[in-house]
Order: structure tokens, then C-alpha cells, then sequence
């Protein structure tokens, strides 16, 4: 089939460079001309493992990459739309997708044959059958369902593994408004492992699926984090043990040729310096906005934000523990993208500690083996160290904020260095024992 993909950053690319490895002839389009110029060199504008391998493979063959939408949409069968959709004050921005919309429906006004339009952006439940509609319908002067297809397909991937999420998905939703576009839909991703559950259905009930999806992994993080909070002021319990305990139940655990294994749901039923990144914050936020505009109070996702927000705190009150003041305090902060194997730090809970730490006078530093945010407003004052060596080497406080395996070194590191720091673990991934200070976020 021959794909245009509108918005090329982690799920455009991704989306873009795993179609072209399953045979599809795929455009990619992005008003960056930076990143443009970087696909077709083959090279990855982005940190994701496995993606420069499919760039090197596919990049000027199958994949190709254009800051002309028009031209884009002219020459293939089917758009995804796959721009990003921010929280803007407190409910989802479509600024984007309504702005693609318009532009790929002007350029259907005049397309002959049918085009089918799919969403892969998270957008709040009725986006597509309500304002994407809209603007392709009044733009291109043709009906969906008739002159031309439209659906909604959301993305489950991972940033750090997001090329083996889309390659191999543990389900496909694949909304639609008509029969049409759900045969579509399902011969674009015929080559997919047939055990993958297709769910077809309509684009609202898809759009849906995705919120609550990421709404019951915000959810638990949240109540794992308010139950480490209990632990704490109770005294003598130890929230990972407690957590570990939960993980046990039958409903966390699976069996597989006798052996019991956790289920991967259960790594979000453990405490942390809490989410970020660009999509669980940002979609619990949407929900609560949507809910807001329709007369619904949503509570629970309510106290999961609220929670959430506070959790950079629990970090600041372990290392008040210690320090009584930290003016001229050195600190390094090891991680700053949000979450390990990624360069992405939007909404990382790094920002909101170190911008707590400036405001009690510590001299911040900060490392992280890939990200390098130089330009991010919380940076200014901030030393970027080189190594994980060179950060730790005169601070008094060391906060781990990311789960790099590169900081399981850490307690050699400072044997080596001859540096007894106070250690934060906002993680719960270090040896408590391995350090002289050590504090864990639920201990
Ligand atoms: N990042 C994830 O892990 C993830 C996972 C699942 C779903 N999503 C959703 O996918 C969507 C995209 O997320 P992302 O992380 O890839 O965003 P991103 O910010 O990395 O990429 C969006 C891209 O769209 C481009 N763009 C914006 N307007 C454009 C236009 N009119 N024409 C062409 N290009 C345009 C931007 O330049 C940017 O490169 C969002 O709705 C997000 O919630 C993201």
C-alpha cells in the first residue's frame, strides 16, 4: 500500500519506518526540515533502538520523507495523521490535527480516487468523527464514508522499545466509520502475526480504548506512590517488600511451562519519584478536561494528577532527612529523560527536582547517558556532565530520577572515587546496603 504518515516524530517514524520493513511504499511528512534531511540520509533524528537499522534498510527505497504534505497525499492511498496532541490549560490541544486535517482535505478536493484518512494521534473520544470529519470534509468538499475513508488507529508503542512494540503489538484497534475503511485498515496491517487481536471497531470507542489504557497505568503508579507515602510514616515497612507481596497474587502472576512469572502490568504497582513523559500526564489531563467540558467531575484521574505532582516533594523530604539547608549544596541528578532507553524528557520528573533544589541554593548537576536538554528553561544554572564519573565526583547529594542500567554502577563508582554522598533513590532500583547514606522513596 502506499502510506503517507503527517508528523514524523516517535510515532510517525516509528510508524513510518515499520511499515516500509513490511513491504508498504511510505511517505513521511513534517514541517521540520531538519529531521526531514536526517531520514532521507538515513540517519535517526531520534534515540530508539533499532531504528537505524530500518532507516539504513529502508531510507530512500520504501521510506521516503518530504516537507510537501501536498504532494504526499497526492501520491499515496492512505494518510495517517500523527502529530502530537499537548495538554493546553488543563484539555487536549488539536490545534495540529485540525491544522493537518485541513491541509490533507484541501488536497483531496482535487485527488481523484479514494483516500482513506487515519488518526494514529491520541485524541479525546469524538475527535475523529467531530473535528477531523469536519475539517476534511469542508476542506476536500467530500463526505466520509463516501468520497473518502476515515479511521482511527491508536499507538500502544514504548519510547526505548517503541520499533519491537509497533513490529510485533499485543493488539491492533483499528476504528472506522465504515466497512470500508475497516478492510483497509485490515490489509495495511495483513502482515502482521495473525495471533494479534484486530479490534474492530468504531473511531470513538478506539479513541477510547487508548485513554483508559493509559489512564489504568497512570492510575497505578499513583496509588503505588500513595501507598509509599503510608509506608514511610508508618515506619518498619518497606513499600517495595509490600508491592512485591501484591505481585504475587494469581492476577498478577502468569504461568508458563510451570514456571511463575509477574506479569509486566505489575512493574507500574511499585513506588518512584513518579510519571512523565509526553503521554501519560498529558492524556490523564485531556480526560479530566473532556470530563470537565461535558459536566463530569473525573475525581479519581483528579487525585492521580494531584499525586503525581507532589511525588518530586517525597524526594526533597528524604533529603531534608539530612541536610538542613542545601544552599551551595553540590547535587547531581542522574537522569533526565523521562524514562530509560530514550532521549525524550518531556514532562520528566527531573525538571520539578531540579527546579526545587535551585530554589534551596544546591549547585545542580546533572547527567544522563543520552538526553542532553541543554536548551530546556530548568537547565540554565545546571552543570551537564559528561560521564556518570564526572557527576558524582564532588556531590555531597546524588538523586537518581531515571532507570538506566548504567547506574547500577553506581556504588563501585564511588567505592572507586572514595565518595560517601547521600544517595536518593527515586527509583527503588539500588542496593540499599551498598551505600553509606542511602534513602529509597518508600522506605
Ligand atoms: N511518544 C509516544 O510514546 C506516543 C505513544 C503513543 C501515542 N502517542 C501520540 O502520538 C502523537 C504524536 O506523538 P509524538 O511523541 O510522536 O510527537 P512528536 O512531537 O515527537 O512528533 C510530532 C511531529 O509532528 C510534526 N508536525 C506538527 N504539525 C505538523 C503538520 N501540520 N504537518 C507535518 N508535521 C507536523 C512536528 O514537527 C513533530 O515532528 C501524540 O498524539 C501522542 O500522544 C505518542
Amino acid at each position: 500500500m502506499k502510506v503517507s504518515i503527517v508528523g514524523t516524530g516517535y510515532v510517525g517514524l516509528v510508524t513510518g519506518a515499520c511499515l516500509a520493513e513490511t513491504g508498504h511504499d511510505v511517505v513521511c511528512v513534517d514541517v521540520d526540515q531538519r529531521k526531514v534531511d536526517m531520514i532521507n540520509e538515513a540517519r535517526a533524528p531520534i534515540h530508539e533502538a533499532g531504528l537505524p537499522d530500518l532507516l539504513k534498510r529502508n531510507a530512500g527505497r520504501r521510506l521516503t520523507a518530504t516537507t510537501d504534505l501536498a504532494a504526499a497525499v497526492a501520491a499515496t492511498d492512505l494518510t495517517f495523521i500523527a502529530v502530537g496532541t499537548p495538554a493546553g490549560e488543563g484539555r487536549i490541544d488539536l490545534t495540529f490535527v485540525e491544522r493537518a486535517a485541513a491541509e490533507i482535505g484541501a488536497t483531496l478536493r482535487n485527488k481523484p480516487g479514494y483516500h482513506t484518512v487515519i488518526v494514529k494521534s491520541t485524541v479525546v473520544p469524538g475527535t475523529t468523527v467531530g473535528v477531523v470529519r469536519r475539517a476534511l470534509e469542508s476542506a476536500s468538499g467530500k463526505a466520509a464514508g463516501e468520497g473518502f475513508g476515515l479511521g482511527m488507529n491508536p499507538e500502544f508503542l514504548t519510547e526505548g522499545t517503541a520499533v519491537a512494540d509497533f513490529s510485533h503489538p499485543d493488539r491492533l484497534v483499528l476504528g472506522g466509520v465504515d466497512a470500508r475503511t475497516h478492510e483497509i485498515l485490515g490489509r495495511l496491517y495483513a502482515g502482521f502475526d495473525e495471533a494479534v487481536p484486530r479490534i474492530f471497531t468504531n473511531p470513538t470507542t478506539a479513541e477510547m480504548i487508548k485513554y483508559a489504557s493509559n489512564a489504568v497505568l497512570a492510575t497505578m503508579i499513583s496509588f503505588s506512590n500513595e501507598i509509599a507515602r503510608l509506608c514511610t510514616a508508618v515506619g518498619g515497612v518497606d513499600a517495595i517488600e509490600v508491592m512485591r507481596g501484591v505481585h504475587q497474587a494469581a492476577y498478577f502472576t502468569m504461568r508458563r511451562d510451570g514456571e511463575r512469572l509477574t506479569a509486566p502490568i505489575a512493574s507500574f504497582l511499585e513506588p518512584g519519584c513518579g510519571f512523565g513523559g509526553s503521554c501519560l500526564p498529558k492524556d490523564v489531563t485531556a480526560l479530566i478536561g473532556q470530563g470537565r467540558d461535558m459536566g463530569l467531575g473525573l475525581g479519581l484521574l483528579q487525585s492521580v494528577l494531584d499525586i503525581n505532582r507532589e511525588q518530586p516533594g517525597e524526594v526533597m523530604r528524604l533529603i531534608g532527612r539530612h541536610f538542613a539547608s542545601l544552599q551551595d549544596v553540590p547535587v547531581t541528578v542522574l537522569g533526565l529523560a523521562f524514562k530509560p532507553d530514550t532521549d525524550d524528557v518531556r514532562e520528566s520528573p527531573a525538571f520539578p527536582i531540579i527546579r526545587a533544589l535551585k530554589t534551596q541554593g544546591a549547585r545542580v548537576s546533572a547527567y544522563d547517558p543520552v538526553a542532553r536538554p541543554t536548551d530546556h528553561a530548568d537547565m540554565a544554572g545546571v552543570t551537564l556532565a559528561e560521564s556518570l564519573a564526572a557527576a558524582v565526583e564532588g556531590a555531597e547529594i546524588v538523586v537518581l530520577v531515571t532507570r538506566w542500567t548504567e547506574f547500577s554502577q553506581l556504588s563501585g563508582l564511588l567505592g572507586k572515587l572514595g565518595r560517601r554522598p547521600l544517595v536518593v533513590d527515586g527509583r527503588r532500583v539500588l542496593d540499599p546496603d551498598a551505600f553509606a547514606l542511602y534513602e529509597g522513596i518508600g522506605r
